[in-house]
């Protein structure tokens, strides 16, 4: 029996398509070239490759591959003419998913760590003499992102699952790797920590996601006010503490409460001499988090959770164990993910205080929500969902974070549904792209009206793009409602901020498969 080229390592198999190596994943849904997934129509020649048609029964022409026949190793260029090199990767050689959608889930979801916790925290142990053991760290693209900046600085880090052990004591540098610091904008909360401990710190001005101009100009109000003379030079934040030996405790204001500024200012503050008094600070529990981190660590911090906090400076810190939060931006993502099919899930380990402007408003919706201990229920049988209105806000008002999953949502709901996107200026950019699912959407400035779906309609299946992490996945959202087919391209960004995404969908029964490129 000829089959379509299937090199089968132990982990994964290949097909090439459109000359490029693609992994397929045997776990997805029937993949195999008998199933709805991919099928090679006709069979090839012993010993040689042609370019064949490939499809799925939903979309019979996905593309032309080159087809090598059984038996052949990939790449080997054995068999007819050695000239033959395995070609190269098509110019958008990310990852994407593909999905099926119409499946109703049910079942339960464990929730990862929270990757902007894991940010934040790995940062603070630049303030820690010894070991850090962190617990329940994300395996994601940005916590390796940021556990590299901590490396480039000489920090020893070991991953095993996911604990993560941080030793800083031979950090000898207080310049981080611009380059990854310009791959995640929590690369640059190093800041606080660097000047804290040394006196001086050199931190490029950060990336992250293009969701708005995210400057740091509260960052470095913030550590002038704790005695740092600090200047912004060739997209590089220079800052040494003006009496040539540490930063000095000092009373600050935020214009903003900024998650990273109070976060680095707190990190900061706990190697200053003396007192700190933050105040407008932001309230999100990924602080409290950080918080209770740096407690453990040996640091004395008071007013978390209110909009002051107080610091009281320590020379220096040292290791602890710690396990980290919950992702509520993932619980938030997941429970969404329910509504939007309908369906009836549970997820823990949850607590639903952090989630309760999204809870609140999806129980206006019609969804059922119930919990118990650490674990929440989510029912959403009724297919008509009543729409409604967010306005994102800084915590405990509705995440940002969770705005562009919500929006999907809406799509699908009754009547006309506003939101305003309050905190970052450039956050509608998955707009067009849920429109090309058939969503009926009207951006003006950072306020959209959404139209529910009329009577019956669904959302149909497409190629859409991906542009940043909570966009990305609103798309996915999405496709799990539309008819037919939804091809996510540009996973790289979801992967920034999901663990096992695709996975832990599969679990609870979509129809998602992934593709990479090798
Ligand atoms: C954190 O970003 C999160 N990232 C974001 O999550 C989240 O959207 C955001 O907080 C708000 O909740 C991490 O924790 C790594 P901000 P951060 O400083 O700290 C303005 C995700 O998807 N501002 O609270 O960068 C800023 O431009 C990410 O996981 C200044 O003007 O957010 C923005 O409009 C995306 N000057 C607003 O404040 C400053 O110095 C809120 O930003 C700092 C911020």
């Amino acid at each position: 029996m000829i089959r379509a080229t299937r090199v089968r390592t132990p982990v994964a198999a290949f097909l090439v398509i459109n000359s490029s190596k693609i992994r397929v994943d045997p776990t997805g849904p029937r993949a195999g070239p008998s199933g709805p997934g991919l099928r090679v129509h006709p069979p090839g020649r012993p010993g040689g490759s042609r370019v064949q048609e490939v499809g799925t029964r939903n979309r019979p022409i996905l593309g032309r591959v080159r087809v090598r026949v059984h038996g052949q190793r990939a790449g080997s260029g054995a068999g007819r003419g050695s000239q033959w090199k395995p070609p190269p990767l098509p110019a958008d050689p990310d990852p994407k998913l593909m999905i099926t959608g119409g499946a109703k889930l049910s079942g339960h979801v464990p929730i990862s760590g929270s990757k902007n916790s894991a940010l934040s925290v790995l940062a603070a142990t630049l303030c820690c003499s010894g070991s850090s053991k962190l617990t329940n760290v994300p395996n994601l693209s940005d916590t390796r992102t940021m556990a590299s900046i901590l490396g480039s600085l000489g920090a020893q880090i070991e991953f095993s699952g996911n604990d993560v052990i941080v030793n800083s004591d031979r950090v000898g540098s207080v310049e981080p790797d611009a380059a990854l610091v310009g791959d995640i904008r929590g690369g640059f909360f190093v800041v606080g920590p660097l000047l804290g401990r040394f006196g001086e710190a050199v931190v490029a001005l950060p990336g992250g996601c293009d969701i708005g101009a995210r400057p740091v100009d509260i960052y470095i109000r913030g550590l002038r006010a704790l005695g740092a003379v600090v200047e912004v030079r060739e997209n590089k934040v220079v800052a040494h503490a003006a009496n040539g030996k540490g930063l000095v405790g000092g009373k600050f204001r935020l214009d903003y409460p900024s998650v990273g500024a109070t976060e680095t200012l707190m990190m900061a503050a706990c190697l200053a001499e003396g007192k700190t008094l933050l105040s407008n600070v932001a309230r999100e529990p990924e602080i409290y988090d950080l918080a209770c981190f740096l407690m453990k660590s040996g640091a004395q911090v008071e007013g978390v959770g209110s909009d002051k906090i107080c610091i009281y400076g320590n020379n220096r810190l040292h290791g602890t164990e710690y396990g980290l939060m919950p992702d509520r931006i993932e619980t938030g993502t997941f429970i969404l993910a329910a509504a939007i099919t309908r369906s009836s899930i549970s997820l823990s380990p949850v607590f639903p205080n952090w989630l309760s402007s999204l809870i609140d408003k999806l129980l206006y919706a019609g969804c059922k929500i119930t919990h118990n201990h650490d674990t929440l229920e989510l029912s959403s049988s009724k297919e008509e969902l009543r729409g409604f209105d967010i306005r994102t806000l800084p915590y405990p008002g509705f995440p940002t974070d969770l705005q562009p999953q919500t929006m999907a949502l809406l799509s699908t709901c009754n009547g006309l549904s506003i939101v305003q996107e309050s905190v970052f200026e450039n956050r509608m950019t998955h707009v067009k792209e849920l429109e090309k699912l058939g969503a009926k959407i009207q951006v003006c400035g950072s306020t959209a009206l959404i139209y529910g779906l009329e009577k019956g309609n669904k959302l149909s299946g497409t190629r859409v793009v991906a542009a940043d992490l909570r966009g990305g996945v609103s798309l996915v959202l999405a496709g799990l409602a539309a008819e037919g087919i939804t091809e996510v391209n540009g996973l790289s960004h979801i992967d920034r901020g999901y663990e096992n995404l695709e996975t832990k969908l599969r679990l609870l029964g979509a129809r998602v498969e992934r593709l990479d490129f090798v």
